[in-house]
């Protein structure tokens, strides 16, 4: 079995620079060399100015760095040194021709597995770090099958990464599996075997997982999927209570104690966001349709449906209760990134319902403490959130660097991202810098525990999955058919709760 003593990471995003960062860390022996074509991320990574913000990470950086870690823009070098050769670059959806809104673009995986056939000499284990649809590695093993370099050998691994952003250097360190997929060959067996052993520094064997190549990328799509369906499902949940008077964060707590069910991942809000989940599942729907396996692909489908669902009628709710008209209104949006202890804001919620508050005329004060401000212009300059009106957004959007000045003058608050400080603030300074009547938005139930003294100082709550404000009478209609179905006759029937 091959001596593991160099390791090559492509790609520096928040997938490749955290995970080899904590492998460089448990494996003092190994060199780690992280490498990317964007000289402006590599020269972040040598500064103290990391490109990406995750609690903890800059620490492990600073042990680390210039003794066994290494941040480079020579992508060649690194790869002819290396044992193992991590590929962590983006696999985003695909934006164009066929597949265009659902597949993976694999078009850097594919530019890697080139750059490899054509530098690398030698025996080299190639690892799929990124996600990708199930088979992927097929196109990397014929890739450097067709090199015809005498001494070229290799091996490709599936070992995909389940890190959540905000928590990553956690999960690194003590991650609730590894999984690795090979060839069934005793040469995979050998690949598998090595890769294992360096998790093995600091993970014991029993959560390393070995599975046939396949196996392991579907189960990252897979997992993906499920993570999104719990999110929909308890939002789906949600939009039944706030009519009914039942309280989704104790219908959460009530199914969450079933070991059956389980309590992480049931928190209702303003839908999920982040690199992952929308372009995981649209992959999966994407290699279904194409297996015509259309049942399976309308399944996943509407996970996704409900979690635009749920950014809508987030947004709906705070035009309604602003008198059904928002324009030129003003309001403070406290949170951009797509989850708190992140600077990321890849499909961030936040941009949806800015989007739908920017289309009803809306001035908003965007407040976040992590997300740089040209970060939020350009999010909100995209053609699909500003149309053809970039202009817009220089209009409508101010950007302020404490939440206090963006609550100036505004109508309405709304908490679009869960970070732990908006639980602090002093909200009835806020509520006097505010036109009243004054409204909070509290799209991740973050301020649960304080609704009471909202109220008493004179805010109007609202928030995702429960009425503030008791729901008196409820009225059941019939239910509605699609337009090519004769409508039910039966009457609305009234029922009091
Ligand atoms: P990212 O966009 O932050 O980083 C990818 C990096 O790869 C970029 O810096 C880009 O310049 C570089 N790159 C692209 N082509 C290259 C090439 N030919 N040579 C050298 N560098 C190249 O992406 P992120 O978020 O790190 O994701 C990477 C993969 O990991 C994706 O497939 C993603 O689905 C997966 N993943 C992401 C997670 C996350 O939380 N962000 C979690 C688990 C998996």
């Amino acid at each position: 079995m091959v001596q593991v003593k160099n390791i090559c990471c492509i790609g520096a995003g928040y997938v490749g620079g955290p995970t080899c960062t904590v492998i460089a860390q448990m494996c003092p022996e190994v060199t780690v060399t992280v490498v990317d074509i964007n000289e402006e991320r590599i020269r972040a990574w040598n500064s103290d100015q990391l490109p990406i913000y995750e609690p903890g990470l800059q620490d492990v950086v600073d042990f680390c760095r210039g003794k066994n870690l290494f941040f480079s823009t020579n992508i060649n070098e690194a790869i002819k040194k290396a044992d193992i050769i991590f590929i962590s670059v983006n696999t985003p959806t695909k934006t164009f021709g066929m597949g265009k809104g659902r597949a993976a673009d694999l078009k850097y995986v594919e530019a890697c597995a080139r750059q490899i056939a054509d530098v690398a000499d030698g025996y080299k284990i190639v690892v799929e770090k990124s996600t990708v649809p199930v088979r992927a590695a097929e196109i990397i093993r014929r890739i450097f099958k067709t090199s015809t370099k005498p001494n070229l050998s290799f091996q490709v691994l599936s070992n995909p990464e389940f890190l959540a952003e905000g928590t990553a250097i956690e999960n690194l360190k003590n991650p609730d599996r590894i999984l690795i997929g090979g060839d069934e060959t005793p040469a995979g067996q050998n690949a598998i075997a090595a890769l294992s052993e360096v998790y093995e520094h600091w993970v014991p064997k029993s959560k390393i997982i070995t599975t046939n190549t396949w196996s392991s990328e579907l189960s990252k799509l897979a997992a993906n999927a499920f993570l999104a369906q719990r999110i929909s499902s308890i939002n789906s949940i949600s939009a039944l209570c706030e009519v009914t008077g039942a309280d989704v964060g104790e219908v959460a707590h009530a199914i969450g104690t079933d070991q059956r069910i389980g309590r992480p991942f049931l928190q209702a809000s303003i839908g999920f966001g982040g690199s992952c989940f929308q372009k995981d599942i649209l992959n999966l729907i994407y290699i279904c349709e194409t297996l015509s396996l259309h049942e399976v692909a309308l399944y996943w489908q509407q996970v996704l449906d409900i979690n635009e669902y749920q950014r809508r009628r987030f947004a709906s709710r705070i035009v309604n209760c602003l008198f059904n008209t928002v324009a030129d209104k003003k309001i403070a949006l406290l949170g951009f990134a797509f989850k708190k202890d992140t600077g990321d804001t890849r499909e961030s919620s936040s941009i949806y319902v800015c989007k739908y508050l920017m289309d009803e005329g809306a001035h908003l004060a965007v407040y976040d403490p992590k997300v740089k401000k040209e970060q939020i212009i350009r999010d909100l300059s995209h053609p699909a959130i500003s149309g053809d009106n970039p202009e817009r957004v220089s209009e409508l959007v101010t950007i302020t660097s404490e939440p206090y000045a963006a609550c100036e003058n505004t109508h309405a608050l709304v908490i679009c991202t869960e970070w732990d400080l908006f639980k602090d603030l002093d909200y009835e300074r806020i509520y006097g810098k505010m036109l009243k009547p004054a409204f909070i938005f509290d799209g991740r139930r973050v301020l649960d525990n304080l609704h009471k003294r909202l109220q008493q100082i004179g805010f109007q709550v609202e928030t995702i999955g429960k009425k503030v404000n008791p729901v008196s009478s409820l009225v059941y209609r019939a239910a509605s058919k699609p337009a090519c179905q004769e409508q039910d006759p039966t009457p609305a029937k009234k029922v009091k709760i």
